[in-house]
């Protein structure tokens, strides 16, 4: 099998979360032989080849960041440059998102039933993982342990061509967390939270608060 996978976060390769994510995921793919071609729409240059890429194919996973509850303005561009294609092509979506509780990611996922509608695809699916903060902060061994479980779904799409697979579809986790664990959560983003914020930005070079608003 040969799949078209586009990456629709903003953020440049190096720094994108999706990116490490679709590391493992193309690690799990590719174990059974299947081949792959990766496009990052965060580089605007490649973006004709992104959509030749889209066009002469049948298999296309898009995957991409939940920013403000639904899908990335830049990637919401390159959308509207697609050609409407037949049901033959099938549509597939990772979506993955910062915060943990899968019932925020649910409205993305309604839409990109919709956008698949629109662009007269065929829908396979989409794996809605949220708890992916903790990717762009980590390094090394660390980035591994918290991408490896995607490489299992990987696997799973390299045989079965979807996102149907009842493991697939649990991979969202909790719905909703437990009462105490969110109010530690709430508790912990009016506190603690700050100082390690300001600390990460210290070290990415930032010099300057992080509440300072230069508009
Ligand atoms: C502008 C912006 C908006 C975001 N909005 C949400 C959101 O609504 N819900 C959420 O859970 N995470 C949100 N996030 C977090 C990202 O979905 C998360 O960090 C993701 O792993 C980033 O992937 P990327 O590095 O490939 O862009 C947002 C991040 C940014 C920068």
């Amino acid at each position: 099998m040969h799949a078209v996978i586009i990456n629709g976060s903003p953020r440049v390769q190096n720094h994108s979360n999706t990116n490490r994510i679709l590391r493992k995921f193309i690690d799990g793919f590719c174990e059974a032989g299947n081949t792959f071609e990766l496009y990052s729409l965060s580089d605007i240059t490649t973006w004709d080849f992104a959509r030749e890429a889209y066009e002469k194919n049948d298999n296309i996973i898009f995957a991409l960041p939940l920013y403000v509850e639904c899908v990335p303005g830049l990637m919401m561009e390159f959308l509207e440059t697609l050609p409407s294609k037949n049901k033959d092509t099938k549509l597939s979506f990772i979506l993955q998102s910062g915060f943990a509780e899968g019932l925020q990611l649910r409205c993305g996922e309604t839409y990109l039933k919709i956008l698949t509608e629109r662009l007269n695809c065929g829908y396979g699916g989409a794996i809605v993982k949220g708890d992916n903060f903790g990717i762009r902060f980590a390094e090394g061994e660390e980035v591994e342990k918290l991408t490896e479980p995607y490489k299992e779904i990987g696997k799973i799409f390299g045989k079965e061509g979807d996102f149907f697979n009842s493991k697939c579809v649990s991979f969202t986790g909790p719905e909703i967390l437990p009462w105490l664990l969110r109010v530690y959560i709430g508790i912990y983003f009016k506190t603690g939270a700050k100082k390690n914020f300001a600390h990460m930005a210290k070290s990415w070079g930032c010099d300057k608060p992080i509440e300072y608003k230069p508009w």
